[in-house]
């Protein structure tokens, strides 16, 4: 593949920024992500606080919830939630996507019949990732653009989805639903991609089986 060299950094050819991304204020904000991750992590005092760190542990006992509890969730883990979601790598850092976290009670009501009437989308936190592909300034054809802001929004989620695991909590991913309604009701232009619905479960239930690895991969030498 050919490959452009700027600065120290190489780029495949086409994929080099057209426009790097405002970084006057790298270090504070690079500082405040730090700080919101590993708050709370380290000889928190606070029983309610849990965090697993082992990644392969938190993947392995992520199950999607539909029953959530009443009970609230701390706003340090809804920050930790939201920054695990900036941690995501978007194409040429452009960051591609945005997050509506949804707090109006009457407007979650709205959101469910929005989403094809899943009751379990009025859970306690509610986070609507969408795609802005005007965020990503490569030069490339529109349709390139939609397909890095799809995939910008739909990481970040992932990232979000698991943090949420990681800090006893748990979630269902909800695909389904009118974009256009959902647009009307958070007053955006900007398309929805997927919808993080979080809090505590009811009970913890074991995590669905999957397909034999052996079938899933395919081997190309
Ligand atoms: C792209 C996508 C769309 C989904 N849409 C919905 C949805 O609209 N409603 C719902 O209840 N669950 C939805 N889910 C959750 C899946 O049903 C769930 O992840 C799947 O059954 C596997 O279960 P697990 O998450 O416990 O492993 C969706 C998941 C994904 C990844």
């Amino acid at each position: 593949m050919d490959s452009k060299k700027i600065g120290d950094r190489i780029y495949p050819q086409g994929y080099e920024p057209q426009e790097t991304p405002d970084s006057s204020d790298d270090d504070v904000r690079n500082q405040l992500l730090d700080f919101i991750l590993h708050s709370g992590s380290i000889g928190s005092t606070k029983p309610s606080e849990v965090i697993d760190t082992d990644l392969f542990a938190v993947m392995s006992k992520r199950r999607s919830t539909r029953k959530f509890s009443d009970k609230p969730v701390e706003t340090i883990k809804i920050d930790k939630i939201i920054a695990a979601a900036d941690t995501a790598p978007t194409a040429g850092n452009y960051q591609g996507f945005e997050i509506f976290y949804m707090k109006s009670p009457e407007k979650k009501k709205l959101l469910v019949e929005a989403c094809n009437n899943q009751p379990y989308v009025n859970s306690p936190v509610v986070l609507i990732f969408c795609k802005n592909p005007s965020r990503v300034k490569f030069d490339f054809p529109d349709y390139v653009l939609k397909k890095f802001a799809i995939q910008d929004a739909t990481l970040a989620a992932g990232y979000s989805q698991l943090a949420a695991q990681a800090l006893g909590l748990s979630s269902i991913w909800i695909g389904m639903f009118n974009e256009q309604k959902v647009m009307d009701i958070i007053e955006t232009d900007l398309v929805p991609s997927s919808i993080l619905c979080i809090g505590y479960p009811e009970q913890t239930k074991f995590p669905k089986p999957r397909r034999n690895l052996k079938e899933l991969v395919h081997v190309v030498w």
